[in-house]
């Protein structure tokens, strides 16, 4: 790959101070500080309107901050706009490649308006195809493709001009899982090969889990919590997950739970309890003990290592799903009269 001209020698790919993006009173993003180091994929993680969108615009020069900084490989977005669009690449959150074209003809477009030299296009663009396993459907047009075909054209297009830096605003909301794991794939494989950053937005926990080597759980335009998937599991409390729901709820149910052997916390919602346990197997056997004094039936139990999804309710007070379904204005269909 080329050095970009009066590239600054630096390990930090993106660093973001005190940023705001404000539209009229309401900032979609709300003083956000992190860095992102070259090499590194990071993700940021959360629900609809979270603020995330509004962000990747800021650092990709869609839209100008309202405060604060933000500077791509040391090139503020503010100032040097040009200098940042020559080092990144972007897949929006809404597909955008040209249905009525074929594959290879969108991959030249892209080369073309990235004025990538006539000679480099064509072999650029084979490339790329072949990375993201489309050289097959080079010439069909893409409305003939599935929805993951499409990201991964679209993906192989954001790379037509070999940026450094790669954002990709939700890359696979709308698949099936199996297409969400071959996109997965095939960005680590470009990662490696091509020694790309990468900075991605997701409300998958098992994505953000997967792929990130550290997240950012933005709520609000606000920062709530960045680290690795490891130790953002570790920075809360309970090493076990206990989800139970019983026959009936007596008096002082709640209590009796918190008490129980090794108990970090108890949260409930609606009908289903979750207990925080530093002991699961223990916290279990307290458990029954309790259920069985009690005379009551215990309806439904899992007991699971602590997830990103923990994570997330520790530090919001609220499981990620339901504010999806808050700002989504729907309940889940198939539970609704089961709890
Ligand atoms: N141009 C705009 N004018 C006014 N409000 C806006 C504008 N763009 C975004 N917003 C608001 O900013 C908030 C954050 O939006 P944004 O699209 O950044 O969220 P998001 O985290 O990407 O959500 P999603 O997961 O749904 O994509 C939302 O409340 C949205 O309505
Ligand atoms: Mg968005």
């Amino acid at each position: 790959m080329e050095t970009l001209p009066n590239q600054p020698k630096m390990i930090v790919a993106v660093e973001v101070e005190h940023l705001r993006k404000c539209f009229g009173t309401f900032c979609a993003v709300n003083d956000l500080s992190f860095s992102v180091a070259y090499g590194e994929v990071f993700g940021l993680l959360g629900p609809n309107g979270a603020g995330k969108s509004t962000l990747i615009r800021v650092l990709t020069t869609l839209l100008p901050p309202s405060s604060g900084v933000a500077r791509i490989l040391g090139f503020d977005v503010a100032h040097h706009a040009d200098q940042v669009r020559k080092c990144i690449g972007v897949i929006p959150q809404a597909m955008t490649s040209d249905l009525d074209l074929s594959a290879m003809e969108n991959m030249q477009i892209f080369a073309k308006l990235y004025s990538v030299p006539r000679d480099r296009r064509i072999k650029v663009a084979k490339e790329l195809l072949e990375a993201v396993d489309l050289t097959a459907w080079a010439d069909k047009p893409v409305k003939n493709f599935s929805g993951g075909m499409r990201r991964r054209l679209e993906i192989a297009r954001g790379l037509v001009h070999e940026p450094r830096i790669f954002f990709l605003d939700e890359p696979t909301t709308g698949l099936d899982p199996a297409s969400r794991v071959g996109v997965w794939e095939m960005l680590m494989r470009l990662k490696k090969e091509r020694e790309l950053t990468i900075l991605l937005t997701t409300h998958y926990m098992d994505e953000a889990d997967k792929l990130c080597d550290r997240i950012a759980i933005v709520d609000h335009g606000k920062l709530v919590a960045l680290d690795s998937p490891l130790k953002l599991k570790a920075s809360i409390p309970g090493n076990n997950i206990l989800e139970v729901s019983f026959s009936q709820i007596p008096n002082g149910w709640l209590q009796t739970l918190e008490n129980l052997a090794d108990v970090q916390y108890v949260k409930s919602d609606d009908h289903v309890f979750r207990i925080g346990s530093d002991n699961g197997p223990k916290t279990t056997v307290a458990l029954m003990e309790a259920v069985r004094q009690a005379q009551i039936e215990i309806s439904s139990l899992s007991v699971q290592s602590t997830s990103l999804d923990d994570v997330f309710m520790h530090y919001t007070g609220r499981q990620l799903r339901d504010s999806l379904q808050d700002a989504l204005g729907y309940q889940p269909a198939v539970y609704q009269g089961q709890r």
